[in-house]
């Protein structure tokens, strides 16, 4: 696993459902969701547990030493293009500036060290500052704007795709270490 001081990431277990289950459905996390509806525990263990079996799949959380204070998952692993998708969303509790981009330096490492994989994609609300901004910081390209293309209650948004490339990485892993982790 990762880990770089106090911080460190490590597999998700059947044991962490309930508390991943108060991260997605808290107020800082569930408005930057596709689906805002709060999550019901019966759904949320079985989707837990199918994707703890899915080889696609890793579920990972984001420790400062022995606390978890963040959470994310990288999905559609496919190893004939090298490539998968992630998401995240920090714990429900006031986290320290920079929480959210140290954690996905650690979860970028992971995706390129760990299961050698060549590109990382990622979707964002386009009105989720924070998020665009994160991606920005680690060497994110943009790979275009989907227009309208989620639905909600609240109204229509468009979405920023993303994509981070190993080779763009390992350029500036050292100086986004140096700047995250090391200080
Ligand atoms: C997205 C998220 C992980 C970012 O973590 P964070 O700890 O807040 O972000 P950081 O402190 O690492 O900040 C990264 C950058 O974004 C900036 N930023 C943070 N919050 C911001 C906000 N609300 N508006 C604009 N910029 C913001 C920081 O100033 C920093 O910029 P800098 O690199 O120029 O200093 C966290 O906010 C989160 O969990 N959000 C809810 C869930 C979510 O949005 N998930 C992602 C869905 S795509």
């Amino acid at each position: 696993m990762s880990e770089a001081g106090a911080f460190s990431l490590r597999r998700v277990e059947a044991a962490d459902a309930e508390l991943l289950l108060r991260w997605r459905n808290a107020e800082s996390n569930r408005p930057f969701m596709y689906n805002t509806a709060p999550i019901e525990l019966a759904t949320h263990m079985r989707w837990l547990a199918a994707e703890l079996a899915n080889p696609q799949s890793r579920h990972l959380v984001f420790q400062q030493g022995d606390e978890a204070i963040g959470y994310a998952s990288l999905t559609d692993i496919t190893v004939q293009h090298r490539r998968c998708s992630w998401g995240f969303n920090l714990a429900d509790t006031p986290q320290p500036k920079g929480s959210g981009a140290r954690m996905l330096f650690c979860v970028a490492d992971y995706a390129f060290t760990e299961l050698g994989l060549e590109k990382i994609c990622s979707e964002v609300l386009s009105f989720n500052s924070a998020s665009l901004r994160v991606h920005q910081r680690l060497g994110f390209a943009s790979e275009g704007r989907r227009r309208r293309h989620i639905h909600r209650d609240d109204g229509v948004f468009d979405i920023e795709l993303f994509a981070l490339f190993a080779d763009a990485w390992q350029t500036q892993r050292q100086a986004l270490l140096s700047e995250l982790l090391d200080g």
